[in-house]
């Protein structure tokens, strides 16, 4: 009989359909399993799920999943999944590495220039009708050319942020939890700060690239806000809880910085209602990865690994296995 494979909510078919051909597969309506409660009752029945970043796999849900082999995560980070109790109750987890660094570095691009160029209040007053000729004071934005990006986490996508910023004849500043090679460092042109505190003080652009972790957790809080030059602008592609997002709400609403674009929120789904109406503030609804490109690659890697394990595959040679 063949293994059961939840995938938790719909992803783009080709992937799915190879997964079909190999398991037994049911994917859950979007939303059915965003809860633990929901996810201990059913999870017992599988050998693998397929889950989102918004799919809670807590230690109760593991437990719970006596016959789960693998969980692979449909997203680069993990944070959605107790990796300590995976291990504890021998069930392998993976993510989606590689294939969404270029599609969220762009992003988080396309964040920074709508900020700096004053992109959402410009279409807006045109699409209002308000548009009457080219104004030479109008909608003033700030050059990025020249100015200092500073960069937290140098993983895969802080480098291809890096490496754009390079492409804009900016200044690249880092903080990592391990400083890279410097090899990295020259060929990205990028100078490593140690403190945090003065990287943010000295950054013009702040982009965060780094997991959430215990040391990230509200790493930009309200003091940090304060340290920010006053034009300085925060990007945010990485997960919400890294800000702290009241005091972020209040820093814009006090133009105490310059501008934030963001893609992640500290209570996703939910969005702070100051931020709703803080100046200056581009938002989107966490499609960093969201490319049909990337998604299909994304759906290959956690279907390899979850083939890979039922096949009885030594996980050391699944290159996404991040329990190996
Ligand atoms: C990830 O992969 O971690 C992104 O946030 C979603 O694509």
């Amino acid at each position: 009989m063949a293994e059961r494979v939840l995938v938790t909510e719909p992803i783009v078919e080709e992937p799915l359909n190879r997964l079909r051909e190999r398991c037994q597969v049911e994917v859950a309506r979007r939303g059915t399993f965003d809860t633990e409660e929901q996810l201990v009752q059913a999870v017992e029945l599988y050998d693998a799920v397929l889950c989102m970043l918004s799919t809670p796999m807590t230690e109760n849900v593991l437990e719970a999943g006596r016959n789960l082999k693998i969980v692979a995560n449909y997203a680069v980070g993990y944070d959605n999944i107790d990796v300590e109790a995976a291990r504890k109750h021998g069930i392998h987890v993976s993510n989606t590495p590689d294939v969404l660094t270029e599609a969220t570095a762009d992003l988080a691009w396309t964040l920074l220039l709508g900020v700096a160029r004053k992109i959402n209040p410009a279409q807006r007053h045109l699409r209002e009708g308000k548009f009457y000729g080219w104004e030479p004071t109008g909608f003033l934005g700030t050059e990025l050319h020249g100015r200092t990006m500073g960069i937290i986490g140098m993983g895969r996508i802080g480098q291809a942020a890096a490496r754009r910023a390079r492409g804009f004849g900016m200044d690249v500043i880092y903080h990592n939890r391990n400083r890279v090679d410097e090899s990295v460092e020259q060929d990205l042109g990028a100078t490593y700060i140690n403190s945090v505190e003065e990287l943010v003080e000295q950054a013009d652009i702040l982009s965060l690239h780094c997991p959430l972790t215990d040391d990230t957790r509200q790493l930009i809080d309200d003091d940090m806000f304060h340290r920010m030059p006053s034009h300085a602008i925060l990007i945010n592609t990485a997960r919400g809880p890294v800000v702290d997002e009241a005091a972020l709400a209040k820093a814009l609403h006090e133009e105490r910085i310059g501008g934030a674009g963001l893609d992640v929120y500290e209570n996703e789904p939910s969005v702070h209602t100051d931020l709703l109406t803080a100046p200056n503030c581009v938002m989107l609804p966490h499609i960093g990865s969201a490319t049909t490109e990337t998604r299909r690659k994304m759906g290959d890697l956690a279907v390899d690994a979850i083939i890979g394990i039922l096949d009885g595959k030594d996980p050391s040679n699944i290159p996404n296995i991040v329990t190996a």
